[in-house]
């Protein structure tokens, strides 16, 4: 697997234009989804390298992560001309930088693409690792491929348009990653002020954090070992996500994942002794910027039901990635029901 390295741009179409004519590439097609088409597609279209490229665009919401839109990228590609020599620009969040370097990297069996992430959230997970897929049967990246992308690019400009919420779920993986990292990363993560987001301060931030995870996956990029270390928070977290839509009550990604970190420190505290002081100081950003997701002992039962059908799970055991200090990982651990349980009571009374 090729290694990448994600590229933070200070000059976005400078930038954009010296990788795009590093590839020499025979045509260009564009990916975007109707949202990113109307508010990033202007600004990339500035560049004259993409002077009479093709776009597609496809249907936002991870609902639309699904074959009918693979087949639509397919189409396209298909019906004007695009072989190996053909170059993609996936331009959006972690929908569409997943689908659409699943449709790149299987058509004419693999064509060259790149990924430019114009969310936050996507700009530090999605985007890099090369894990690519669409959902399928009601099952999450049920289908995909470990297919890196040629260039990741990141324009922090597109982040000044997201709402707070959209910045706060982009943030839980860039805390997950402090704490997978080092206690200088860590001690960094929790001096950013989420009140007044300074988009100099987050630039510096998401570089280190990307760095942390391309560190790991390039170790381990099919997610036999070490990268394993990336799902800390996600077990609890997919519970919690998988409950809010279930309830009709959606959340954000990271949020759920913010509130997964919460339950699994916890759990690490328990089992292997995590520092309390830095428990309480997952708790305290939590409360202040995710609140909380809102259960009691009547929905142990599922959230539980849910733990057991994650497919991190390689036994009939849950797969937990858990910490006994910050950047102390510890993979493949396992809990028992009642420790779950006390998990969540810990989390309801937060
Ligand atoms: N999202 C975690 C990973 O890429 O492994």
């Amino acid at each position: 697997m090729n290694q990448q390295v994600t590229k933070i741009c200070k000059d976005f179409i400078h930038e954009l234009n010296e990788v795009i004519g590093s590839q020499k590439a025979e045509n260009i097609f564009i990916l975007t989804d109707d949202n990113t088409q109307k508010f990033c597609l202007p600004e990339l279209l500035k560049s004259e390298k993409l002077k009479g490229c093709h776009l597609i665009t496809i249907p936002s919401g991870d609902e639309n992560k699904n074959v009918e839109s693979a087949v639509i990228i397919w189409k396209y590609l298909s019906e004007n001309g695009a072989n190996r020599k053909s170059l993609m620009i996936n331009v959006g969040g972690g929908m569409i930088t997943d689908i659409g370097g699943f449709a790149a990297s299987t058509f004419k069996r693999g064509i060259r693409y790149f990924n430019i992430s114009t969310s936050l959230l996507g700009a530090v997970d999605a985007a890099t690792g090369g894990k690519t897929g669409i959902n399928f049967l009601g099952l999450k990246n049920e289908i995909g491929v470990f297919a890196p992308a040629d260039e990741v690019l990141i324009n922090i400009d597109f982040f000044r348009t997201l709402d707070n919420e959209n910045l706060r779920s982009g943030y839980a993986e860039m805390v997950k990653h402090a704490l997978i990292d080092t206690r200088a990363e860590w001690d960094e993560i929790l001096k950013f002020d989420l009140e007044n987001i300074n988009f100099d301060t987050l630039r510096d931030l998401v570089d280190r954090s990307i760095r942390v995870k391309e560190r790991i996956v390039e170790q381990d990029p099919k997610e036999q070992n070490i990268r394993k270390a990336l799902n800390l928070g996600h077990t609890f977290g997919h519970a919690f996500e998988s409950m809010s839509y279930r309830i009709k009550k959606p959340v954000l990604h990271g949020y759920a994942v913010m509130w997964g970190l919460l339950c699994e420190l916890y759990l690490s505290h328990v089992k292997l002794n995590f520092p309390k002081d830095d428990l309480l100081k997952l708790k305290y950003l939590t409360k202040e910027y995710y609140g909380t997701f809102n259960i009691d002992c009547n929905d142990y039962e599922a959230l539980f039901e849910l733990m057991t059908h994650d497919k991190k799970n390689e036994t009939s055991e849950i797969n937990f990635t858990l910490l006994s200090g910050i950047g102390e990982i510890h993979i493949n651990q396992t809990a028992t029901k009642e420790e779950i349980f006390e998990c969540f009571d810990f989390f309801a009374g937060c």
